[in-house]
Formats: structure tokens, C-alpha cells, sequence
């Protein structure tokens, strides 16, 4: 049986609706799941909907519903932006299902039963948007900096409260001597400069409002959002319901986030699971912001874009392609339209695209559209050994990449030996070739290498852009779904076998004008 190989995404709040910000993490993620089972892991994709706490509540309220009739009518919206999208997650948990509550209150009540909970009380103040609460220096000018057209609330209620700080030291330990618990270096090194000057108890439940999962032995609490919504990532895993599967999933390799929620799944969430002797996620791994003019794009910073909006012009691929290679991962990214188009028509319409169809043109025009026989070693000359390790290279550099979770890495790999391909191209020249019948030949040893360099690409790109190269694929007259290939079995130069029919087809990514 293939290994198994479990990433998550954050579940996300559903008074937002989805949007680039959102789609950022999600597309990352997608890349992941298809580059793993490329390499013959059975992948688990986790994503889904975070849909208790007060931010919903309010939302539902501004909308005369309930808060689960709001959701039960906004989540389809969430389903339907990732089908869109082409996010291959193989399941989608909401917090509201009983598959979910039910091993909530039981880890919650184990937590109470080994004395890692008390009762307290609470005053300070608290951030609804970030379902947080804040100390007076982390806000500017009397405002969350994440939500700055919010009033900060003061808060005052008796509370229960997870023994959070006695964890400091182990959580110190874990990061300094497992460099992939946190990531990158940068991230973990934030968290570590700040619990290395101790933590704060937490507090886990709320008593002002009832949209929650009941605490199990006070029902007037509710359990607190973020302790209900980080435990997804074990109930989705069969913790508390099904001990085969949880023992097979757990612990995750990779939860992708945003570095906005750092805190919570670095601290928080490591602390709840040492408290049950639960083993640690391998990788929390924190991207960067996208930004559009600087600003964090979200809904209510007005620079809410849906990806619809970009997908019309661009195309899924196109859409995928860009934010995965033009954001360094890790880093924080400016969105722009002009920055937006000049990456599709480079490198998708240009390097990619035009590949394609001069090859399969070519292909068509000399050969009558039959791949011809795979060349011997004793045909091949230095300029095909080199395109054959340029493509040996790029594989090597993406698995490098994605050892160090870096999707943009990855694609640049990958496009070293698309351009090397058009260079191919240009020196071997085969309308020359084609000209002279004594060249016949090696007119097709050319053109086997140029098809096999296509298939090859396509199974590259697939993580990225997966329409395309499905599309790709069939061309060259390939059946079956790259869904189900890997490297180890498709990703051997010389897989190409003779006589198979090409099709030209339309251009894969049509070349774009700048209309502004
Ligand atoms: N519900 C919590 C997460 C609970 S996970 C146990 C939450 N939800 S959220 O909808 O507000 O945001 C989820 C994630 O969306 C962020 O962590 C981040 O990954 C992503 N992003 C939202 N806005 C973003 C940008 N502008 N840029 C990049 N990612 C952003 O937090």
C-alpha cells in the first residue's frame, strides 16, 4: 500500500465569501496533493468550513438567519469556487457535522479529566475578527492591525482556561531542534522569540453567546472557535471515531496556512496535542500575504477580487500558474493585472503553448501525425543527450523544491526545461532537416525527442497547471488520467511508444493582449 501523505489547508470563516487571499492557500495546497501523488503517496487533502463563533453569528444575524441556515446556504458558494479551481481535495469537513462536534467535546473533556482545565475569569480585550484576544501593544491606535475597521471589544466573562503555559519550554525544544516543525526559518524564529519569554494561560470557552460546541460538563460555555476549529485536522482523521484511520493519517505531514494564523497553529495546537500525548504535526508551514497595493486583500479591505474574476481571462491554469510562481513561497506577494499578464503570455503562451503547438505541428505536417520509432542510444547526438538532462535535471530540482516546500522553485525547475526544449528547437531546426530526404531519419529521432519532451512536460506542469497538461496529454495521443500517473512509472525518458496519433488542437494558452 502507498504511503500516506496527509496536508490540510486552514477551514475557512464563512461570514467571507471565498476570494484570492483564500484561493492563495488553496492552490498551494492543490499543487502539494497532485506533486505527492505524482510521486505514488496516497494523498489526503483536507479543506473545509469554520463555522462557529461570533464572527458568523453576526454575520447570520445581519442577515435575519440562523447561523446555521447561513451556512448551510454559503458553503455550496465554497465548494463550488474550489471545484472551479480545480483543488483536488478529497475531503471537506464543517465544523458543525456531528463527525466533528462529537470527538471535540471528547478531546475537550480528556483535556478537563487529566487537569489540563480550569475555571477562571477573564478581562482584556478581543478582536472578533480574529476571534482573538489581544494585549494593548499589539494593537495600532487603539485598533487590530488585521482589522482595522473593526472596534475592539472589551470583554469580562468567567471562563475556562487551558493550562497553556506550562508547554512553553517543550514548545522551545521542538522548535529548536526540529527545523521542520515551523516553517520557514523566519516563521519559526518569530514564535520562538516570543514563547521564549514565556505564555499565558488560555482561554478556551466563551460564556456570552451560544454558537459553539457545548463545553460537556457546563453547557453554558461553548467551547472557544479557534480550540473547535484546530481540532479538525484529527476529527477529519478519525480521531475519537475511527482508530484504523487515524492511526494511518496521523500526524499530518503539512498544515499549509497563512502567517496571520501563526500563532494558533504553531503554539496553541501543538500545546493541545502534547497535553493528550497526541503525536505533533510534522510541518506547519506559513506562507505570506498576497497584497493588492500594498493592503492584504480581503473582502473588507475592498480589494476583494473573486477568482472568477481572473479565471474568465486567464483560465484556471492561468490563474493557478501565476500566484504559485510569480509569489515567492513564503514571502508576501503584490497582485497585479499587468504583472498578471505578463507571466501568462511568457511563460504560458510563449514557453509553454508555443512548444506545444510547433512540436505537434510539426509533428502533423513531417510524420502524417504518427510518434515515429523511439531513437537507439547509438542515434542520439550531444544535443539531444543534453535536452534529455535538462529534463533529468528538472525533476531532480522540483523534488528538491518540494522537499523544501517551495511550489515557485519547483515551477522554475520545471521551466528550465521547457526553455531548454524551444532552444531544441531552434538548433536542431527540423524544418531544415525536413528539406533533405537523406535527413529522414534524424528528422525523426528530432521529433520523437521534441513529443517525448511534451508528455514529460505535461506530467511536470500537471501540479500546476492540470488542464492543460491533461490536455496535453491526449494530444500526443495518450489515454488515461494524469490523475493516476507518477513519476516512477511515467516520468522515464523514452516512455513514448511509436505509432501513437497526435492532434494539433487549438493553442493551449491563446496569446493575451494588454488591453489597459
Ligand atoms: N477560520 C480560521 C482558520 C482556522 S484553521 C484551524 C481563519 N479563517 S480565514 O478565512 O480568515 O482565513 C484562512 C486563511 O486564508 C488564512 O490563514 C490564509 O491562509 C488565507 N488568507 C486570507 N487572506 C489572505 C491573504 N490576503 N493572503 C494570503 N492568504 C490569505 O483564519
Amino acid at each position: 500500500m502507498a504511503d500516506s501523505f496527509y496536508i490540510s489547508t486552514p477551514i475557512y470563516y464563512i461570514n467571507d465569501v471565498p476570494h484570492l487571499g483564500h484561493a492563495y492557500t488553496e492552490v498551494a495546497a492543490d499543487f502539494f496533493a497532485r506533486f505527492k501523488r505524482l510521486q505514488g503517496f496516497d494523498v489526503t487533502f483536507l479543506t473545509g468550513t469554520d463555522e462557529h463563533g461570533q464572527n458568523v453569528l453576526r454575520a447570520a444575524e445581519a442577515k435575519g438567519m440562523s447561523p446555521k441556515e447561513w451556512a448551510d446556504q454559503v458553503v455550496p458558494r465554497w465548494h463550488e469556487v474550489w471545484k472551479a479551481l480545480d483543488i483536488s481535495y478529497t475531503d471537506f469537513i464543517r465544523t458543525t457535522e456531528a463527525r466533528h462536534e462529537e470527538p471535540v467535546q471528547k478531546f475537550v473533556q480528556e483535556l478537563y479529566d487529566r487537569g489540563e482545565i480550569y475555571l477562571g475569569s477573564y478581562e482584556g480585550l478581543y478582536c472578533v475578527g480574529c476571534e482573538a484576544f489581544k494585549t494593548p501593544d499589539e494593537l495600532v491606535d487603539g485598533k487590530c492591525p488585521l482589522h482595522p475597521t473593526r472596534e475592539i471589544e472589551h470583554v469580562k466573562e468567567e471562563n475556562y482556561f487551558f493550562r497553556l503555559s506550562k508547554y512553553a519550554d517543550r514548545l522551545v525544544e521542538l522548535w529548536e531542534t526540529d527545523e521542520r516543525s515551523v516553517m520557514p526559518e523566519v516563521r519559526r524564529n518569530e514564535v520562538l522569540g516570543k514563547v521564549r519569554q514565556g505564555l499565558e494561560d488560555l482561554s478556551m470557552s466563551r460564556i456570552s453567546f451560544d454558537w459553539g460546541i457545548p463545553i460537556p460538563w457546563d453547557s453554558k460555555h461553548v467551547i472557544y472557535v479557534w480550540v473547535d476549529a484546530l481540532l479538525n485536522y484529527i476529527t477529519a482523521a478519525g480521531y475519537a471515531s475511527d482508530e484504523a484511520k487515524f492511526s494511518r493519517l496521523w500526524p499530518a505531514d503539512v498544515h499549509l496556512i497563512g502567517k496571520d494564523i501563526l500563532w494558533f497553529h504553531s503554539v496553541i495546537w501543538p500545546a493541545m496535542l502534547m497535553a493528550l500525548d497526541l503525536p505533533l504535526p510534522r510541518t506547519v508551514y506559513a506562507h505570506g500575504f498576497l497584497l493588492v497595493g500594498g493592503a492584504k486583500m480581503s473582502k473588507s479591505s475592498l480589494t476583494g477580487i473573486s477568482p472568477n474574476d481572473l479565471t474568465e481571462t486567464f483560465g484556471t491554469d492561468g490563474y493557478r500558474y501565476y500566484f504559485l510562481r510569480e509569489v515567492s513561497f513564503g514571502q508576501d506577494g503584490t497582485f497585479s493585472w499587468e504583472s498578471m499578464l505578463a507571466r501568462y503570455n511568457s511563460d504560458l503562451a510563449n514557453d509553454f503553448g508555443n512548444l506545444a503547438s510547433r512540436v505537434l505541428n510539426m509533428i502533423g505536417r513531417y510524420l502524417g501525425a504518427e510518434v515515429p520509432e523511439p531513437p537507439s542510444a547509438s542515434e542520439l547526438d550531444d544535443a539531444d543527450r543534453r535536452l534529455i538532462d535538462s529534463y533529468d535535471q528538472a525533476l531532480g530540482g522540483m523534488e528538491m523544491a518540494m522537499e523544501a516546500l517551495s511550489p515557485t522553485e519547483a515551477l522554475k525547475a520545471a521551466w528550465t526545461f521547457v526553455r531548454k526544449a524551444n532552444s531544441y528547437v531552434e538548433e536542431v531546426g527540423p524544418w531544415v532537416l525536413a528539406k533533405d530526404e537523406s535527413q529522414r531519419r534524424r528528422l525523426e529521432v528530432v521529433l520523437y525527442n521534441l513529443a517525448e519532451t511534451l508528455r514529460l512536460i505535461a506530467l511536470l506542469t500537471f501540479p500546476a497547471t492540470p488542464r492543460a497538461a491533461q490536455e496535453l496529454w491526449r494530444r500526443l495521443g495518450l489515454d488515461g488520467e494524469l490523475d493516476r500517473a507518477s513519476f516512477a512509472v511515467d516520468g522515464k525518458w523514452g516512455g513514448l511508444a511509436a505509432g501513437a496519433k497526435t492532434t494539433k488542437g487549438d493553442a493551449l494558452f491563446p496569446r493575451l493582449e494588454d488591453e489597459s
